[in-house]
């Protein structure tokens, strides 16, 4: 796919000049030479101190060296520093890894400045190893451990080449909710840290643009932008405590001469290709999942009956009143969607046990579904400290028990409770919502370098195992990027809520980085008729047709 590729990067820091295959009749893009990031200081965290190149805590002991093999993106060179704290001989190799392309990339090592010659396609790695392991490493939260590749927020070099703008995905919705964009410069703001940290997008006006992402531990990977001084990092989260000896941090920068979107899709698809999840992959589990194929009934926040049932019935009733109607009416409803409110929470609103209470369905979720016939995507949120699963409170599987929050583990737990929903309830869909909750006030999460992805891919290995599908819902970026390793999540929520706002239907950016990342864009709930008699919200929906064509065309 990337077999033309026609770019070239200039990378350097304070060392000599080193030269590999430096290519330089390259600017056959005719947009010429951009030079938009200056490195920063390399750094690393350990023994309870942040120690940098430029603080002088860290020097420099190699000033370069290369090395050469293959991995799933074909065969390249690492260009190599390492950088030591020698009063604890405690090292840090950085990176850039280079593919090899034949007629296409340079490394150019010159002076402190990445530079890249936009052309087609093309990408690089930064990687950072850490041979000895990393001790008491843990800073705040938010911040993080490492830092390479790190970069000076300065108003690029080149006087006549007009401004840089970034975008920025954050926060939840698959990054939706806190996208940030301005103009690359000092007084630009950054959302890095465990809420945001989403793929960094640079462009200019000719259509140049550049991504950056992490490229492996998406759980585990924050971007950080300094308080005192303009420099962006990335690299491990800052609650982290150790780091393994061989420890390996990757990041991907990918350019594209076309246009950010072309930029956006070309990531995407270097991303799918090194964890399997091609076209074919997320093609094959689309059209298995029936509510992205089929017309369904949702119950969602927004919906007529979200925490809502019909005067005087119980909700088992109510959906197969709403069967009914949809029956007598014709409309060919394939699944239906239940939302939370059918299962019992603690006082944080976490749930205790996914199962229906009495009150909602008396005589429960199977007899409902002997009588709807009709599949279920159901709704699950954060997991209660007094969860009826964990040990500690007399179930059956293994759970961290945190202060404010509970997580499940182990597989088996998944095998069970898929596996029994699959044929007791009739799910093909389970709904994973709350995920930034369940990250931000999860302890373990914060805090393990592994926990995070092994929970997602214990879950989604059991609905691939169930042939389940998933819907990442609240998912912050790095969620998003952890389901490039899952091929049962098959979509992703990509703005608020149906009436919290109103322009929720907007949903063009972020469907974006869904698609580029295999997922399918999830707009959510709406009416298709403006005025809902009796609705809980007190409002109407102006523009029923517009929400039917962005739900479709999605
Ligand atoms: C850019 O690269 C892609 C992928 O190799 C290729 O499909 C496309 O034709 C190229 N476009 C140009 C303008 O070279
Ligand atoms: C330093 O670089 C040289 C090549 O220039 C390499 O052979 C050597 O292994 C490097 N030193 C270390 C400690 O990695
Ligand atoms: C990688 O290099 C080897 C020779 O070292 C060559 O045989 C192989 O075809 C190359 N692979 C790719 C994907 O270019
Ligand atoms: C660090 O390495 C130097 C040179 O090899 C050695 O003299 C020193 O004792 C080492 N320091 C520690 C703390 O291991
Ligand atoms: C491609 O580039 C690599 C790295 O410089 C080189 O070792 C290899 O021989 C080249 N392959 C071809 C076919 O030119
Ligand atoms: C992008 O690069 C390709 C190949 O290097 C070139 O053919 C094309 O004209 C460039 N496109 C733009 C818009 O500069
Ligand atoms: C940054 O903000 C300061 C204070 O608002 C302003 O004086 C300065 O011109 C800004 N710098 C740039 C490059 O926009
Ligand atoms: C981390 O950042 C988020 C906002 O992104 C903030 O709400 C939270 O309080 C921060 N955590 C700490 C410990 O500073
Ligand atoms: C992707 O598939 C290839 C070939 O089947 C396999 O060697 C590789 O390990 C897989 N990579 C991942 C990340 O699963
Ligand atoms: C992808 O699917 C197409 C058509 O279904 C098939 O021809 C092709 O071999 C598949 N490619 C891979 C890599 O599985
Ligand atoms: C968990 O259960 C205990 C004992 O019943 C109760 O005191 C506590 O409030 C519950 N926690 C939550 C978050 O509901
Ligand atoms: C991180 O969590 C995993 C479970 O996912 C556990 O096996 C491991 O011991 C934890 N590591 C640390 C350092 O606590």
């Amino acid at each position: 796919m990337y077999k033309h590729l026609v770019c070239c990067v200039l990378i350097a820091f304070h060392v000599t000049l080193v030269t590999s295959q430096c290519y330089l009749s390259i600017n056959t893009g005719g947009s010429g030479e951009v030079l938009w990031l200056t490195s920063g200081p390399f750094g690393f965290s350990s023994s309870g101190q942040w120690r940098t190149t430029d603080g002088g805590t860290l020097s420099i002991k190699n000033e370069t060296y290369a090395t050469s093999g293959a991995d799933a993106l074909g065969n390249f060179t690492d260009t190599t520093w390492i950088v030591i704290h020698e009063p604890s001989n405690t090292t840090m190799e950085a990176a850039i890894r280079t593919y090899w392309t034949n007629d296409s990339f340079v490394v150019f090592i010159q002076e402190v400045a990445i530079r890249t010659y936009w052309a087609n396609d093309s990408y690089v790695v930064f990687i950072q190893r850490i041979p000895k392991g990393l001790q008491n490493s843990a800073t705040q939260p938010n911040q993080t451990i490492s830092a390479f590749p790190s970069f000076l927020l300065e108003s690029p070099e080149v006087p006549d080449r007009g401004e840089v703008g970034y975008l920025q995905y954050g926060s939840f919705m698959l990054g939706d909710m806190a996208k940030k964009s301005g103009i690359l410069g000092p007084n630009a703001t950054f959302h890095g840290g465990l809420d945001g940290s989403g793929p960094l997008v640079f462009f200019d006006r000719k259509g140049n643009a550049l991504v950056l992402s992490p490229l492996n531990n998406f759980m585990a990977a924050s971007m950080w932008q300094e308080d005192h001084a303009p420099v962006l990092g990335w690299g491990i989260m800052g609650g982290v405590d150790s780091l393994p000896a061989g420890f390996e941090h990757k990041t991907i920068a990918f350019c594209s001469n076309q246009s950010i979107g072309h930029a956006v899709e070309g990531w995407g698809q270097v991303m799918r290709q090194v964890y399997n999840k091609t076209q074919n992959v997320t093609d094959y589990h689309q059209n298995q999942d029936l509510s992205l194929t089929h017309l369904g009934y949702w119950t969602d926040n927004g919906a007529y009956y979200y925490y809502n049932k019909l005067p005087g019935k119980n909700y088992e009733d109510t959906l197969l009143l709403i069967q009914k109607n949809a029956n007598d009416q014709n409309i060919p409803y394939r699944y239906i969607q239940l939302d939370s409110w059918f299962y019992p929470k603690d006082s944080v609103q976490a749930v205790t046990t996914w199962d229906a209470t009495e009150n909602v369905f008396p005589k429960g979720i199977p007899e409902l579904q002997g009588r709807l016939h009709l599949p279920l995507v159901a709704h699950n949120r954060y997991w209660s400290v007094n969860t009826t699963y964990a040990k500690q409170r007399g179930g059956h599987f293994d759970f961290f028990i945190g202060h404010n929050l509970s997580l499940p583990t182990s597989e088996i737990f998944w095998q069970y409770l898929l596996g029994h929903a699959k044929e007791e309830w009739g799910l093909i869909v389970y709904e994973q919502d709350w995920l930034n909750v369940q990250l931000l006030f999860t302890e373990l999460l914060n805090t393990n370098l592994t926990a995070g992805r092994d929970w997602l891919l214990q879950m989604g290995s059991s609905a691939l195992n169930h042939h389940l599908k998933i819907q990442y819902c609240m998912a912050l970026p790095r969620h998003g990027l952890q389901s490039l390793e899952i091929p049962a999540v098959t979509q992703a929520r990509v703005s608020n809520d149906y009436h919290l706002q109103d322009d929720q239907w907007r949903i063009g950016v972020t469907s974006h980085l869904a698609n580029a990342l295999g997922l399918a864009p999830s707009k959510d709930t709406f009416w298709t008729t403006g005025d809902q008699p009796g609705n809980t919200y007190d409002k109407s929906e102006p523009y029923p047709s517009l929400q039917v064509v962005v739900a479709t065309l999605e």
